[in-house]
Protein backbone atom coordinates (compact mmCIF):
# COMPACT_ATOMS: atom_id res chain seq x y z
CA UNK A 1 0.00 0.00 0.00
CA UNK A 2 1.35 3.32 -1.36
CA UNK A 3 1.85 6.41 1.56
CA UNK A 4 -0.30 9.13 0.90
CA UNK A 5 1.02 13.02 1.28
CA UNK A 6 -1.75 15.59 0.39
CA UNK A 7 -0.90 18.97 0.78
CA UNK A 8 -3.79 21.51 1.31
CA UNK A 9 -3.52 24.84 0.12
CA UNK A 10 -6.64 26.04 1.65
CA UNK A 11 -8.00 29.30 0.57
CA UNK A 12 -4.26 30.33 -0.22
CA UNK A 13 -3.33 30.35 -3.59
CA UNK A 14 -3.35 32.63 -6.92
CA UNK A 15 -2.28 32.72 -10.41
CA UNK A 16 1.47 33.63 -9.62
CA UNK A 17 1.92 30.44 -7.76
CA UNK A 18 0.46 28.06 -9.92
CA UNK A 19 2.34 29.99 -12.56
CA UNK A 20 5.92 29.96 -10.41
CA UNK A 21 4.97 25.98 -8.91
CA UNK A 22 7.25 24.04 -10.36
CA UNK A 23 6.31 20.04 -10.73
CA UNK A 24 9.96 18.52 -10.22
CA UNK A 25 10.21 19.56 -6.92
CA UNK A 26 8.00 16.83 -6.47
CA UNK A 27 9.72 13.72 -6.96
CA UNK A 28 8.21 10.35 -7.66
CA UNK A 29 8.39 8.19 -4.93
CA UNK A 30 7.59 4.34 -5.16
CA UNK A 31 6.16 4.27 -1.99
CA UNK A 32 4.71 7.32 -1.55
CA UNK A 33 1.76 9.39 -3.53
CA UNK A 34 1.61 13.25 -3.35
CA UNK A 35 -0.86 15.54 -3.89
CA UNK A 36 -1.97 19.07 -3.41
CA UNK A 37 -5.77 20.45 -2.90
CA UNK A 38 -6.43 23.80 -4.74
CA UNK A 39 -9.37 25.65 -4.74
CA UNK A 40 -12.27 24.85 -6.82
CA UNK A 41 -11.11 27.93 -9.08
CA UNK A 42 -7.88 26.92 -9.84
CA UNK A 43 -8.46 23.00 -10.24
CA UNK A 44 -8.23 23.40 -14.30
CA UNK A 45 -4.74 25.41 -14.14
CA UNK A 46 -3.25 23.45 -12.07
CA UNK A 47 -4.22 19.88 -13.74
CA UNK A 48 -2.44 21.76 -16.47
CA UNK A 49 0.53 22.23 -13.99
CA UNK A 50 0.80 19.32 -12.29
CA UNK A 51 2.25 17.01 -14.89
CA UNK A 52 1.33 13.50 -15.34
CA UNK A 53 0.34 13.70 -11.82
CA UNK A 54 2.99 15.02 -10.44
CA UNK A 55 1.39 15.99 -7.55
CA UNK A 56 -1.80 13.88 -8.28
CA UNK A 57 -4.97 17.02 -8.82
CA UNK A 58 -6.97 17.07 -5.57
CA UNK A 59 -9.89 19.01 -4.40
CA UNK A 60 -10.79 20.63 -0.70
CA UNK A 61 -14.52 19.96 -1.17
CA UNK A 62 -17.15 18.66 -3.61
CA UNK A 63 -21.00 19.17 -3.23
CA UNK A 64 -23.65 17.28 -1.64
CA UNK A 65 -25.94 17.62 -4.50
CA UNK A 66 -25.50 15.88 -7.87
CA UNK A 67 -26.51 18.91 -10.62
CA UNK A 68 -29.24 21.05 -10.85
CA UNK A 69 -30.60 24.27 -9.25
CA UNK A 70 -27.77 24.93 -6.42
CA UNK A 71 -26.17 28.29 -7.41
CA UNK A 72 -22.42 28.32 -6.65
CA UNK A 73 -21.96 24.27 -5.92
CA UNK A 74 -19.53 22.37 -7.51
CA UNK A 75 -20.34 18.76 -8.15
CA UNK A 76 -17.95 15.88 -7.85
CA UNK A 77 -18.57 15.08 -11.66
CA UNK A 78 -17.72 18.21 -12.59
CA UNK A 79 -14.32 17.39 -10.70
CA UNK A 80 -13.73 14.09 -12.26
CA UNK A 81 -13.60 15.46 -15.45
CA UNK A 82 -11.00 18.33 -14.85
CA UNK A 83 -8.86 15.60 -13.77
CA UNK A 84 -9.21 15.37 -9.83
CA UNK A 85 -8.18 12.00 -8.55
CA UNK A 86 -8.95 13.20 -4.11
CA UNK A 87 -11.21 14.72 -2.52
CA UNK A 88 -11.13 15.91 1.13
CA UNK A 89 -14.39 15.20 3.03
CA UNK A 90 -15.33 16.69 6.64
CA UNK A 91 -12.58 18.74 6.89
CA UNK A 92 -13.14 20.48 10.48
CA UNK A 93 -12.90 23.78 9.14
CA UNK A 94 -15.91 23.04 7.30
CA UNK A 95 -17.75 21.49 9.76
CA UNK A 96 -17.36 24.13 12.11
CA UNK A 97 -17.06 27.21 9.91
CA UNK A 98 -20.35 26.16 7.64
CA UNK A 99 -21.74 23.51 9.86
CA UNK A 100 -21.19 20.62 7.83
CA UNK A 101 -22.76 17.64 9.63
CA UNK A 102 -22.06 13.97 9.51
CA UNK A 103 -24.79 13.86 6.95
CA UNK A 104 -23.99 16.05 4.29
CA UNK A 105 -20.33 14.53 4.33
CA UNK A 106 -22.56 10.95 3.79
CA UNK A 107 -24.02 13.18 1.38
CA UNK A 108 -20.87 13.82 -0.61
CA UNK A 109 -18.65 10.80 -0.23
CA UNK A 110 -21.70 9.12 -1.71
CA UNK A 111 -21.45 11.43 -4.76
CA UNK A 112 -17.63 11.69 -5.18
CA UNK A 113 -17.08 7.64 -4.93
CA UNK A 114 -19.99 7.33 -8.22
CA UNK A 115 -18.32 9.99 -9.52
CA UNK A 116 -14.61 7.86 -9.28
CA UNK A 117 -13.05 10.64 -7.14
CA UNK A 118 -10.85 8.84 -4.02
CA UNK A 119 -11.84 10.01 -0.84
CA UNK A 120 -10.04 11.76 2.03
CA UNK A 121 -12.24 11.48 4.97
CA UNK A 122 -11.57 13.65 7.84
CA UNK A 123 -12.53 13.11 11.64
CA UNK A 124 -11.22 14.33 14.86
CA UNK A 125 -12.10 15.65 18.08
CA UNK A 126 -12.25 19.49 19.51
CA UNK A 127 -10.10 20.07 22.75
CA UNK A 128 -13.35 20.39 24.30
CA UNK A 129 -14.39 16.89 23.28
CA UNK A 130 -10.94 16.12 23.76
CA UNK A 131 -11.10 17.32 27.82
CA UNK A 132 -14.54 15.37 27.83
CA UNK A 133 -12.78 12.15 27.63
CA UNK A 134 -15.37 12.06 24.03
CA UNK A 135 -12.64 11.58 21.37
CA UNK A 136 -13.23 8.09 20.80
CA UNK A 137 -16.64 8.07 20.44
CA UNK A 138 -16.30 11.78 17.78
CA UNK A 139 -14.13 9.45 15.79
CA UNK A 140 -16.26 6.28 15.92
CA UNK A 141 -19.78 8.32 15.08
CA UNK A 142 -18.05 10.19 12.60
CA UNK A 143 -16.74 7.14 10.54
CA UNK A 144 -20.44 6.02 11.17
CA UNK A 145 -21.33 7.18 7.79
CA UNK A 146 -19.06 4.94 5.97
CA UNK A 147 -21.81 2.11 6.88
CA UNK A 148 -24.35 3.25 4.01
CA UNK A 149 -21.46 3.15 1.41
CA UNK A 150 -20.54 1.16 -1.10
CA UNK A 151 -16.91 1.18 -2.74
CA UNK A 152 -15.29 1.34 0.84
CA UNK A 153 -11.90 0.48 -1.09
CA UNK A 154 -11.77 3.91 -1.87
CA UNK A 155 -11.77 5.64 1.19
CA UNK A 156 -8.79 7.51 3.10
CA UNK A 157 -9.60 8.18 6.70
CA UNK A 158 -7.08 11.34 8.33
CA UNK A 159 -6.95 11.59 11.86
CA UNK A 160 -7.08 15.66 12.40
CA UNK A 161 -7.82 16.57 15.61
CA UNK A 162 -9.04 20.14 15.26
CA UNK A 163 -6.86 21.80 18.26
CA UNK A 164 -3.97 20.49 16.21
CA UNK A 165 -5.07 22.42 13.25
CA UNK A 166 -3.06 25.76 12.58
CA UNK A 167 -1.62 25.72 15.95
CA UNK A 168 2.06 24.95 15.38
CA UNK A 169 1.31 22.22 17.77
CA UNK A 170 1.26 18.77 16.59
CA UNK A 171 -0.54 15.89 18.74
CA UNK A 172 1.78 13.62 20.36
CA UNK A 173 2.60 10.16 19.32
CA UNK A 174 0.88 8.70 21.69
CA UNK A 175 -2.32 10.61 20.93
CA UNK A 176 -2.44 9.23 17.27
CA UNK A 177 -1.43 6.19 18.15
CA UNK A 178 -4.56 5.95 20.54
CA UNK A 179 -6.86 7.25 17.49
CA UNK A 180 -5.41 5.00 14.57
CA UNK A 181 -6.16 2.15 17.49
CA UNK A 182 -10.34 3.60 17.55
CA UNK A 183 -10.10 4.40 13.79
CA UNK A 184 -8.65 1.00 13.14
CA UNK A 185 -11.43 -0.28 15.53
CA UNK A 186 -14.20 1.28 13.88
CA UNK A 187 -13.33 -0.18 10.23
CA UNK A 188 -12.79 -3.52 11.24
CA UNK A 189 -16.53 -4.74 10.59
CA UNK A 190 -15.19 -3.92 6.87
CA UNK A 191 -13.20 -5.94 4.76
CA UNK A 192 -11.60 -2.97 3.21
CA UNK A 193 -7.81 -2.09 4.41
CA UNK A 194 -7.97 1.80 4.60
CA UNK A 195 -5.14 3.80 5.06
CA UNK A 196 -4.89 6.24 8.16
CA UNK A 197 -2.92 9.65 7.76
CA UNK A 198 -2.41 12.30 10.44
CA UNK A 199 -2.83 16.03 9.87
CA UNK A 200 -2.52 19.04 12.25
CA UNK A 201 0.65 21.03 12.45
CA UNK A 202 3.10 18.84 10.75
CA UNK A 203 6.21 19.90 9.88
CA UNK A 204 9.44 19.61 9.19
CA UNK A 205 10.54 19.29 12.07
CA UNK A 206 8.03 16.77 13.45
CA UNK A 207 7.46 14.93 10.23
CA UNK A 208 10.11 12.07 11.05
CA UNK A 209 8.67 11.15 14.55
CA UNK A 210 5.41 11.42 13.40
CA UNK A 211 5.90 9.09 10.52
CA UNK A 212 7.61 6.60 12.90
CA UNK A 213 4.00 5.62 14.23
CA UNK A 214 3.27 1.60 13.11
CA UNK A 215 0.52 1.72 10.80
CA UNK A 216 0.53 5.70 10.08
CA UNK A 217 0.01 5.14 6.16
CA UNK A 218 0.95 9.59 5.77
CA UNK A 219 0.09 13.03 6.31
CA UNK A 220 -2.30 15.76 5.29
CA UNK A 221 -0.60 19.14 5.26
CA UNK A 222 -2.05 22.39 5.67
CA UNK A 223 0.10 25.60 5.98
CA UNK A 224 3.43 23.43 5.29
CA UNK A 225 2.65 22.23 2.05
CA UNK A 226 2.91 26.11 1.07
CA UNK A 227 6.36 26.12 1.97
CA UNK A 228 9.83 24.25 0.95
CA UNK A 229 9.12 22.38 4.14
CA UNK A 230 6.71 20.26 2.17
CA UNK A 231 9.71 18.65 0.32
CA UNK A 232 10.80 16.95 3.88
CA UNK A 233 7.59 16.07 4.98
CA UNK A 234 7.64 13.84 1.56
CA UNK A 235 10.98 12.93 2.01
CA UNK A 236 9.98 11.41 5.72
CA UNK A 237 7.45 8.91 4.39
CA UNK A 238 9.85 7.52 2.07
P1 LIG B 1 -2.08 22.44 9.30
O1 LIG B 1 -3.49 22.06 8.61
O2 LIG B 1 -1.06 21.50 8.75
O3 LIG B 1 -1.86 23.86 8.89
O4 LIG B 1 -2.26 22.28 10.76
C1 LIG B 1 -3.85 20.72 8.44
C2 LIG B 1 -5.20 20.62 7.80
O5 LIG B 1 -6.04 21.52 8.02
O6 LIG B 1 -5.48 19.67 7.07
Amino acid sequence: MKKLCIGNWKMNCNKDMLLKFNPNTFMSYENVEVGIAVPHVYIQMAGDRFVEGRPCLCAQDCSGFDSGSHTGEVGARMLKELGVRYVILGHSERRSLLGESNDTVLSKLKLALGAGIEVILCVGETLEQRKNNVTNEVIRSQLDILSEVDGLERINVAYEPVWAIGTGQAASSKDIQSALDQIKNSLSRYTFKSRIIYGGSVKKSNCKEISRIEGLNGFLVGNASLTEEFSSIIKSLV
